[in-house]
């Protein structure tokens, strides 16, 4: 009988093997980068022509190979990473398969000069398509040099199915920054032929995440740090206003290793839950640390999928850490406290009186323009705690120039009367409130703030008890496309439990019997406008419903730019705010307040 079951032979083996871990000039400096770091480089040096077309080189100053090693190391399935079956249940390599150099070889030119720091020379050795041939001896410094040129040099359906440069360029980019991020510790170089596109001096990973992402993302990132028997987490989140429309910044490592988890990535945008404006990312930086024994790395042949033991431990610990991160970074730590050595040097300079008053709220403490505000009764005591700090002012003289601009009332003329004995808050063109903190000038968003502390009573007390509802003396009628009529069909109980009766009256219409208390004053067809508007927008499956409802209830609510606001108004505003839970910004991410510090104020008035 015939055969037709043939061995192929090692050459187009190796070839279609490479094609699993080699698929563009990225793979490959992906593999390289990943091997000079198990190798323990601290400095490593990658460079690119053609985007990697020509030439992709990666020297390092890591242990090195000895001649042996180097010539086994092109063998499939030659590694020094892992000895036994067991040991692909604890890995603490990025490489393991000993594939890498074998399917890279398979697939270039490839020149490897190696040094361990025993030897007196180096090895050389030159291997293309597979194809030993030479080795010598080089003189060199300790570590390895690996130039791959030609990629697909014997496969030009390969080499023509590549992109076109700026794209490739990116993938390596890419590759680049997913290993030099999570290893702030060694030195990388990046050069595309003459151009440095990377210099990155030793750091901290805060600092790495700088030198990459530039500087304006120090300010805009918040520290998520935790640690559990199950996991390690560190690293860095973007506060809401950095979201992006495209998932962009995403890097999330286990042990070093970046990787792409849906689930994980969940857990960290459950956090954000309410906060980000509707179709946006956050953007994270988080490097987990795991037992390796409780992971399965060896699922792909890219190694960017993992699978966890105990994932859905991890992915609470890392949505609560993120939350708690996200948190703590309210306002409260955006502003500077501390006042600036040059602001400490300028109230020195200011000859000081024995009489220091500093300015005091002198609203009645029993007024509360929010009494049927059922949010007046949430966490009084976080409000103490949250906004003293903020709001303490440090003893300045009398005579202050600066004080007694912006806080003391005029003594003649129009606003006199107004702001005779309730001089703490002002209102600029009834949009926005002005305050006196220790460091400067705190700007309000009246609307934003409001929004924020109307979602989050929403949230508490659909979570708690319910909310209390009122009939409507006139029930409001309203019609709705027929699709919009399934979708608040759809959810006609959940509108129930927050407190609106709304009933089906025709195939298109509704009648809304009860409202909110808290929204007994607004427009209840404008609510539901927002809560079918937020819901087509952001999808069913982002958000739960109750963030949803109180999403659209705290936008319907909120006051609106425009809206004059009494002292006592403005302060209650300025309490609750505090009071939040996440005080910085809206349910839909925009920031509600704004600091303009002291010093930058003096600075504008230099001449
Ligand atoms: N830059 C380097 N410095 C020192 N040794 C290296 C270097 N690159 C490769 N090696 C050696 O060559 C071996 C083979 O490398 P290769 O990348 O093919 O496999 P691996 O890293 O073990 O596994 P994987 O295929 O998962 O990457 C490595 O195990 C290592 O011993
Ligand atoms: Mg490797």
């Amino acid at each position: 009988m015939e055969q037709i079951i043939r061995v192929l032979p090692d050459a187009l083996a190796n070839q279609i093997a490479a094609g699993e871990v080699v698929q563009r000039p990225a793979s490959v400096v992906k593999e390289l980068l990943e091997n000079s770091i198990d190798a323990g480089a601290t400095e490593i040096k990658l460079i690119s022509i053609q985007s990697g077309k020509s030439l992709i080189q990666v020297i390092d100053n890591g242990k090195g190979m000895s001649p042996i090693d180097a010539r086994l190391c092109f063998e499939r399935h030659a590694t020094s990473k892992i000895k036994a079956t067991n040991d692909l249940f604890n890995i603490q390599t990025l490489g393991f398969r000993g594939e890498a150099m074998a399917s890279i070889a398979a697939v270039a030119q490839v020149t490897l000069q190696t040094k361990r720091d025993e030897d007196e020379l180096g090895t050389e050795i030159i291997i293309e398509g597979n194809e030993f041939k030479g080795q010598s001896a080089v003189p060199m410094n300790s570590g390895t040099s690996i130039s791959v040129k030609n990629l697909f040099f014997n496969i030009p359906a390969r080499r023509n199915f590549l992109k076109n440069d700026s794209i490739e360029l990116q993938h390596i980019i890419d590759e680049f920054i997913r290993v030099a991020l999570p290893n702030p510790q060694i030195a990388f170089q990046f050069y595309h032929g003459d151009r440095l596109l990377y210099s990155l001096p030793e750091a901290t990973l805060k600092k790495r995440i700088v030198q990459i992402m530039g500087d304006k993302v120090a300010e805009n990132i918040f520290l998520v740090e935790e640690n559990t028997n199950l996991i390690g987490i560190h690293g860095f989140v973007g506060k809401p206003h950095m979201a992006k429309k495209k998932r962009g910044d995403q890097y999330l490592f286990v042990n070093n290793r970046f990787i792409k988890d849906a689930y994980l990535h969940h857990a960290i945008s459950t956090a954000f839950d309410g906060l980000l404006p509707d179709g946006t990312h956050p953007s994270y930086f988080l490097m987990l640390t795991v037992d390796p024994q409780s992971i399965d790395v060896n699922v792909h042949p890219t190694k960017t999928e993992i699978k966890f033991e105990h994932a859905a431990s991890l992915y609470a610990i890392l949505a609560s850490a993120v939350k708690r991160g996200l948190g703590q970074t309210s306002v409260v730590s955006q502003i500077d406290f501390q006042p600036s050595s040059e602001f400490e040097s300028y109230i020195q300079s200011v000859p000081q009186q024995s009489s220091v008053s500093p300015p005091r709220t002198s609203a009645n403490p029993d007024y509360n323009p929010f009494q049927n505000d059922p949010s007046y009764r949430y966490r009084q005591e976080q409000s103490a705690k949250n906004w003293e700090k903020l709001y303490q002012v440090e003893d300045i003289p009398d005579e202050d120039p600066i004080q007694k601009a912006l806080f003391q009332a005029p003594e003649k003329g129009p606003k006199a009367d107004a702001l005779a004995g309730t001089n703490s808050f002002f209102q600029l063109h009834y949009t926005y409130i002005l305050a006196q903190v220790k460091s400067g000038l705190l700007v309000i968003d009246q609307q934003a703030a409001h929004e924020r502390i109307l979602f989050e009573s929403f949230k508490g007390m659909l979570h708690d008890s319910g909310i209390p509802r009122q009939k409507c003396l006139f029930p409001a009628t309203f019609e709705v496309s027929k699709s919009d009529a399934l979708l608040l069909e759809a959810h006609i109980n959940d509108f129930i439990d927050v407190g609106f009766e709304l009933e089906i009256f025709g195939e298109q219409s509704f009648i809304v019997q009860s409202v909110p208390t808290l929204l007994e004053n607004h427009d209840p067809i404008q609510f539901f406008q927002e809560f079918l508007h937020l819901f087509k927008e952001k999808g069913a499956h982002e958000v739960s419903i109750t963030t949803q409802l109180a999403k659209s209830m705290a936008k319907s609510g909120a006051v609106k730019p425009g809206t004059p606001l009494q002292q006592e108004e403005m302060s209650a505003l300025f309490d609750h705010l505090f009071a939040c839970e996440t005080p910085g910004f809206s349910p839909f991410g925009k920031p509600t307040v704004v600091t303009l510090p002291l010093t930058e104020i003096q600075h504008k008035f230099q001449p």
